[in-house]
């Protein structure tokens, strides 16, 4: 029985009996249930080593159209469940708290969203994945930051283009690739904080590091980097540079996979501008925790869900996404 408090919650938080071992029970509720368990680079290190695939948001959507598991339970943002219960409509989709949720999906509500690209006929529209799955039912295409450079690029050049909703990610794809994209004014509450004079600050003292950044970042931020890539693509840089030191500006959750792969390296997370914070850190991803991941598992709950009409539209740039990257072998 879901508990009224746990629906007002939108997680559950019953404390884990004193005897079991959580991590085998998780172990023990996947086999039983055949569920699988994803998760995201930015959540906690004890999330990523527990779950059976850990990859950037591409690389889940992929998994997740290919997997035969009856039940998905998504360790990351609630987009990231959406996508996956829109890919696979006959599984049960959880996500551990469905506070979890992301401030540039939510910079960019379907009605508004919708308005811009009526306000802009004869454009085609490209959504970054980071968007709620009725915003995704107005799109053309899907891109997620492991894909977007090559997905824009399969547009004739003088196409007309929107692009939402982070301006950041946007901008910079404009400058590498010449096009000019009408751009939704989004951005990630954590990127947006990264800063230059903090980063030169640290190569100042690690002058042998590498810059890592998330084009998530803002311009200045993007212009000092020695690789702009997604999650996966600077881990993949991280493991294949010869170089010993990186200083790496997205969230730090990415830490735990690149020291894990890389002992013998340095990865210094780039402070946000004002360090007295963790805002480095995304707060929504940090949400999920292995309580609410075990609960979540006990109980089948939370469950996301996607209106069918909503998901009927949406399925389709998503798809479009799946299939240009496997077409240009991403
Ligand atoms: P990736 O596409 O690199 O996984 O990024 C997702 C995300 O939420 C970045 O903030
Ligand atoms: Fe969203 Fe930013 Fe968190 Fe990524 S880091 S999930 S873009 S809020």
């Amino acid at each position: 029985m879901i508990k009224k408090e746990w629906l007002e919650k939108g997680f559950i938080d019953e404390p884990i009996p004193e005897n079991i071992d959580v991590r085998a029970e998780i172990k023990r509720l996947c086999k039983e249930k055949n569920a699988v368990i994803m998760a995201h680079y930015y959540t906690e290190g004890d999330i990523q080593d527990i779950a059976d695939f850990v990859g950037d948001s591409l690389a889940l959507a992929q998994k997740a159209a290919q997997t035969t598991a009856d039940i998905i339970v998504m360790c990351g943002v609630h987009f990231m469940g959406e996508t996956n219960k829109i890919l696979c409509p006959d599984k049960k989709v959880l996500v551990p708290d469905l506070n979890a949720t992301c401030s540039l999906a939510e910079s960019c509500p379907a009605d508004a969203f919708g308005k811009f690209v009526k306000d802009h006929p004869g454009h085609t529209v490209i959504s970054y994945v980071n968007t709620t799955a009725a915003t995704k039912a107005v799109t053309d295409v899907v891109v997620t930051s492991g894909n977007a450079r090559q997905i824009v690029e399969s547009f004739p050049k003088d196409a007309k283009l929107i692009f939402g909703p982070d301006k950041n990610l946007g901008g910079y794809i404009n400058s590498i690739t010449g096009r000019n994209m009408l751009l939704w004014d989004g951005v990630c509450h954590v990127h947006e904080k990264f800063s230059v004079e903090k980063i030169l600050e640290l190569k100042r003292t690690y002058p042998h590091a590498l810059i890592l950044v998330h084009p998530e970042c803002k311009g200045p931020v993007v212009k000092l980097a020695d690789k702009v890539g997604s999650t996966a693509a600077l881990l993949k840089f991280a493991r294949e540079s010869t170089a010993k030191e990186f200083i790496v500006a997205t969230e730090s959750g990415i830490l735990h996979e690149m020291q894990k792969s890389c002992p013998e390296k340095t990865f210094i997370p780039a402070p946000p501008n004002d360090s007295t914070c963790a805002c480095n850190e995304c707060n929504y991803m940090k949400l999920i925790t292995l309580t609410k991941l075990y609960n979540c598992l006990k109980y089948e709950w939370p469950v996301v869900e996607v209106d069918p009409e909503i998901a009927a539209q949406a399925v389709k740039p998503i798809q479009k996404m799946l299939e240009i990257s496997a077409k240009l072998g991403l």
